[in-house]
């Protein structure tokens, strides 16, 4: 933000630059934020303008994992490894099996009319409505792959997780190495089963047998608005206000990935997810009725029903976090918008709870990746 009338002074996603000037007026920051170039410094501030102190207002914590880059202004914030406490160990699983780190390609950017709460709620534990909202999608992509289509069951063994701090995720179990050499192969003939092969030893490890292949981590979100499934979909949603929201959608990949299975992995992606995904549409729908119809003055007075597998969590050891040993559970939305509550109600980050770390890391998977 230009320290002038406070326009935007990046304007694009990617590459690098030494300086940043300002469109508006012409005011010039270094890349470390140091005001170097004011136009008309003498002849129209006369020479008077602090411009020692009128430099980018810095970050106040910045820090990478995997590749990933996480900053915030709240000084009193706790550090990115408390902030993601045992998601992390959920998150590894994907952004950080490989020595490489990932990479985003994208965005891929729109603006949708709806909440960002209604998006985060989905991709953090709304397996429930991919059986209707995507039942024809499903169908018609089975068909044309030429395998079978999933059951059309409510009793699906897996365990929505919530690993505290307002995150959540579902994680799968895997009982075969075969079963995870098949992540993101669409058949038996594609190519990711041979680099899911090959990437086995180096992810046994940095993340140790239990997260290299018997853990399987699917839809996931990191509160309040970071979320992502393991087709490599990533979304930031970005609030436009109470009705709107900007989502930024990228697709995540193994940095060392060959460039072949890099394209095959993303156009796998895009097919489903993004402005053009079979699947996309149907949620984009959904999330946009609930949020307008939810604004009504009568469902301001009545509340949502969000008990599914209410009472049924358990410490499951296998699984940092609490569990309900269920595919179909909202103790991921409860979390969330509990922790949402706790946001809205504090006053600065000394009024909120943060859990304490109690997932074992094992292999060589650091915080920085
Ligand atoms: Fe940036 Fe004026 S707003 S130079
Ligand atoms: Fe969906």
């Amino acid at each position: 933000m230009c320290r002038h009338r406070g326009n935007r002074i990046v304007r694009a996603d990617d590459g690098n630059a030494k300086n940043f000037m300002c469109s508006y007026h012409g005011w010039t920051y270094s890349n470390e934020g140091k005001l170097v170039s004011v136009p008309g410094l003498q002849e129209a501030y006369y020479g008077e303008l602090d411009v020692d102190n009128l430099g980018l207002v810095p970050v106040a914590h910045l820090e990478s994992y995997a590749g990933l880059v996480f900053a915030t202004w709240a000084e009193d914030a706790p550090t990115l490894e408390e902030y993601l406490g045992d998601m992390r160990w959920y998150m590894d699983i994907w952004f950080n099996r490989r020595d490489s780190g990932v990479e985003l390609i994208g965005p891929d950017k729109w603006v949708g009319k709806f909440n960002w709460k209604n998006s985060t709620d989905n991709f953090i534990g709304d397996m429930y409505h991919a059986i209707l909202s995507h039942r024809s999608a499903l169908l018609a992509r089975a068909q044309s792959l030429g395998v079978p289509a999933a059951p059309l069951s409510y009793s699906r063994p897996g365990n929505q997780v919530s690993p505290g701090n307002g995150h959540g995720c579902f994680a799968g179990i895997y009982d075969t190495p075969e079963d995870y050499y098949r992540r993101n192969a669409v058949n038996e003939d594609s190519p990711l089963m041979e680099y899911n092969k090959s990437i086995y030893d180096e992810m046994l490890r940095r993340l140790g047998p239990s997260r290299a292949h018997r853990i399987g981590p699917e839809h996931s979100s990191v509160f309040p608005n970071m979320s992502w499934l393991p087709n490599g979909t990533v979304r930031i949603w970005h609030p436009r206000g109470a009705g709107e929201t900007e989502v930024w959608s990228f697709t995540f990949v193994d940095k060392a990935m060959p460039e072949e299975l890099k394209r095959l992995w993303r156009v796998q992606c895009m097919q489903s997810f993004g402005p053009s995904g079979l699947l996309e549409q149907d949620d984009m729908d959904n999330w946009r009725n609930s949020s307008e119809a939810g604004r009504s003055l009568v469902a301001r007075k009545t509340p949502n029903v969000i008990s599914m597998g209410a009472g049924h969590e358990w410490d499951n050891p296998e699984l940092p976090g609490l569990s309900v040993p269920n595919t179909f559970s909202e103790i991921n939305q409860r979390s969330m918008y509990k922790r949402w509550q706790e946001f809205m109600d504090a006053k600065s980050w000394g009024d909120i709870s943060i859990d304490p770390i109690t997932a074992t890391f094992e292999g060589t998977a650091t915080m920085k990746g």
